[in-house]
């Protein structure tokens, strides 16, 4: 029987800690949540790919035989890039009417661009008839955001949306690349509040992080000669090395350092169950976030402390790439109708509105879910 309709569908991405650290070979954290990207994609007859965004109202082609990168922010070179790297992987494309509608929100560090990527990828890929594995699939389209978008982003966001298990929080070494699923707390429950602040990845402070922490791993090398990345590095060398560095280089690698050690401390709290101990991982990772790594604003930090002056928040942080998006606020389950409260309340007194508010749902990872 021939393809008529294909349902693509991806989730967003919650970081819940280990933040740029995917970009230096470190630990991650991540869970999916019910906020998705869905595509319906039917085969056409020629080498065009035609896709439209109900969200923006836009419609873009591109053709298969001419999949040369433009390096714009625009959306559809992201789904041009999905569709070189499937041909690089030996996927015979064919062209395709896609109809994009996502119910996640733009540039608030819920991955909305890589969460596009997966659903672009599998619609593409069920057009072919073909199949990939998902770590697959998440590196082609880590690749389409780097080569396509200019973004020199690392692989949570792909890697997490393929391969999270629904209520997992996926613990990944983006070195080795192993990855283990630990399951969430049902007494646990993560809030997320949008800053309304809009800073895109494109922008260039990401890209401008991620060269600071290259910039460090160059003078780090000339005293070891092993340190290939930070993730090579410890405190001691971290230390010694701090006046070579100079202050910014050193905060930028303490932030780094500190947050691989929260990621593991993270894991050991949620196996453990331990309410209070996530909490204050989260503020500590805000902090560094905030002080050492320059990723944060000031209306995110004011939304993280106005958030955590309830003591029925265990803890919040700035989520995502950061410059804006979601704070992110973890309390007991209990208390979660009381708490969205707290923080909408302190959000409309420093704004004058209400925000975009979203309780963490469990979410499947990126799928096909039927013709
Ligand atoms: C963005 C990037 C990820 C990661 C985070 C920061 O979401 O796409 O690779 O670096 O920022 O942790």
């Amino acid at each position: 029987m021939s393809i008529t309709t294909i349902r693509a569908v991806a989730p967003a991405r919650v970081n819940i800690i280990g933040e740029h650290t995917d970009h230096n070979d470190g630990l991650v954290l991540p869970t999916c949540t019910a906020l998705f990207t869905r595509i319906i994609a039917k085969p056409r007859a020629d080498g065009t790919v035609r896709a439209t965004t109900t969200t923006l109202g836009e419609a873009e082609d591109f053709e298969l035989d001419d999949l040369s990168p433009l390096q714009t922010s625009n959306w559809i070179e992201y789904v041009k890039g999905i569709a070189a790297g499937l041909q690089e992987a030996g996927v015979a494309l064919r062209g395709a009417e896609l109809e994009i509608d996502s119910d996640i929100p733009l540039g608030a560090g819920l991955s909305s661009s890589a969460s596009l990527e997966l659903a672009a990828a599998n619609a593409l890929l069920a057009i072919a008839g073909a199949t990939l594995l998902p770590d697959e699939l998440a590196r082609i389209c880590q690749k389409a955001e780097q080569e396509y978008a200019g973004v020199q982003c690392g692989i949570m966001d792909q890697y997490a949306l393929a391969c999270t298990e629904s209520g997992n929080a996926l613990f990944l070494d983006c070195r080795s690349m192993q990855a283990l699923q630990v399951k969430l707390p049902s007494d646990l429950t993560f809030i997320l509040t949008d800053s309304g602040v809009r800073h895109q990845l494109t922008d260039g402070d990401y890209n401008n992080r991620a060269e600071e922490c290259a910039a460090a791993v160059e003078i780090l090398a000339q005293s070891d000669a092993a340190v290939k990345s930070l993730r090579d590095v410890d405190a001691d060398l971290l230390t010694r090395q701090e006046s070579e560095l100079g202050d910014l280089l050193f905060r930028r690698c303490r932030h780094v350092l500190s947050e691989n050690e929260r990621v593991l401390d993270m894991v050991t709290a949620l196996k453990a169950k331990d309410l209070p101990k996530i909490g204050s991982l989260l503020t500590a990772c805000h902090e560094s976030l905030r002080d050492d790594f320059a990723a944060s604003c000031k209306p995110v930090d004011a939304l993280v402390a106005g958030a955590n002056d309830s003591e029925l928040v265990l803890g919040s942080r700035m989520v995502g790439g950061g410059f804006g998006g979601c704070v992110l606020s973890a309390c007991h389950s209990k208390d979660v109708i009381e708490v969205a409260e707290h923080i909408r309340d302190v959000y409309a007194a420093a704004n004058g509105e209400q925000p975009w508010q979203h309780q963490v749902v469990p979410a499947h990872p990126a799928r096909v879910t039927g013709e």
